[in-house]
């Protein structure tokens, strides 16, 4: 079969398209026949191996030759002992452990999948497991009237995240690059600002709830943003932030009546599935802002990567 395959960390050209062994699913796991694969930040820090946390597993070497967790696609083989799944079953969820989305199968643990809604596309469904378990995590908290702020809201996670901190009521502002501030608006944020003319963190009027999916600013800046009572949460962003936010911010949150802290996300159907059914009944929109084909994934990731992508990308495989 067709993977997309790396030997070492690098920038997109470092991947190649090699013709590999299928691979076979052990106990617990299904192969899927892969139709779609979006392409998430982690994708991208995976193949760069930076920051740090992306080398977890594989310090010098990656761990992962063919990179791409967001799989949507249908069961061809069963491993031993599964009980969920039989083969022909369509399925979507995120493969963040064994990753392999960018090649024509993969072997994922039945325990990360779900059954796909019928009326959702392959494409569609891959677009939710990693970003929409963040969204939903990182805005379940906002209430109607309070003030809700998404630090790199034009991206995968941040689409979904406009629209569900909206749809709770929540008055949201979205931070991004200039190119996305448009786009932010059409998914529903009240205001916008673009990160490199300003910074939110001096803004007038501080924040009730932040969800920071790139962050690296201080934890003075973040106490600064939030109302009292405010919670400020990163996914993502440079270690040497995560580290201070886990270590000083949750210090200088209590000392000053707020919350600092980092959002460790929990995976698996149970955290992805209720925005899917949304998006089933097309109550909250999937935007794709292009979809590449398996030998286009350098292109894919790089899209992602250098921040020109609107939403999520999709690679779909010629099976798809
Ligand atoms: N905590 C967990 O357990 C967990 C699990 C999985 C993933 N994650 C993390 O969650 C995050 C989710 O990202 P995603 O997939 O939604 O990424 P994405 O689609 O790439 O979106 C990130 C957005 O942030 C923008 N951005 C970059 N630098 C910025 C800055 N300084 N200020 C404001 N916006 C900025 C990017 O645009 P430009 O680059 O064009 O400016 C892009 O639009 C990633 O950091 C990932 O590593 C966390």
């Amino acid at each position: 079969m067709r993977a997309v395959v790396r030997d070492r960390y690098g920038p997109p050209d470092v991947l190649r398209v090699e013709d590999v062994p299928m691979p076979s699913p052990v106990s617990g796991q299904v192969r899927i026949k892969v139709a779609a694969t979006s392409v998430n930040l982690s994708d991208w820090e995976g193949l760069r191996g930076s920051p740090a946390y992306a080398r977890i597993g594989g310090l010098r070497t990656p761990a992962r030759r063919t990179l791409g967790s967001d799989i949507a696609g249908v069961v061809d083989q069963l491993g031993e002992g599964v009980t969920q799944f039989q083969i022909g079953d369509e399925v979507y969820g995120d493969n963040l452990a064994l990753m392999g989305g960018f090649a024509e199968y993969a072997v994922a643990p039945e325990s990360v999948l779900a059954h796909k809604p019928t009326e959702l596309t392959f494409a569609e469904a891959s677009t939710i497991p990693q970003a929409g378990a963040i969204a939903l995590q990182g805005t379940q908290r906002a209430v109607p009237g309070r003030r809700v702020l998404i630090n790199g809201a034009g991206g995968g996670s941040g689409s979904f995240a406009i629209q569900l901190a909206k749809r709770l009521g929540a008055h949201v502002t979205g931070v991004d690059n200039a190119a996305k501030q448009d786009f932010m608006m059409s998914m529903g944020a009240d205001a916008v600002i673009d990160y490199r003319e300003d910074d939110f963190s001096r803004s007038a009027a501080p924040y009730d709830l932040i969800l920071d999916l790139v962050a690296h600013r201080s934890v003075f800046a973040y106490r600064r943003a939030l109302a009292r009572g405010g919670r400020y949460r990163c996914a993502g962003g440079t270690v040497r932030t995560l580290l201070r936010v886990v270590t000083a911010g949750s210090v200088v949150g209590r000392a000053t009546g707020r919350s600092i802290g980092v959002l460790v996300v929990k995976q698996g159907p149970s955290h992805f599935e209720p925005l899917a059914a949304r998006c089933a009944t097309r109550e909250v929109r999937i935007h794709i802002d292009r979809t590449f084909a398996l030998d286009e994934v350098p292109a894919a990731l790089a899209h992602v990567g250098e921040g020109r992508a609107l939403g999520k990308v999709v690679v779909s495989t010629s099976l798809g």
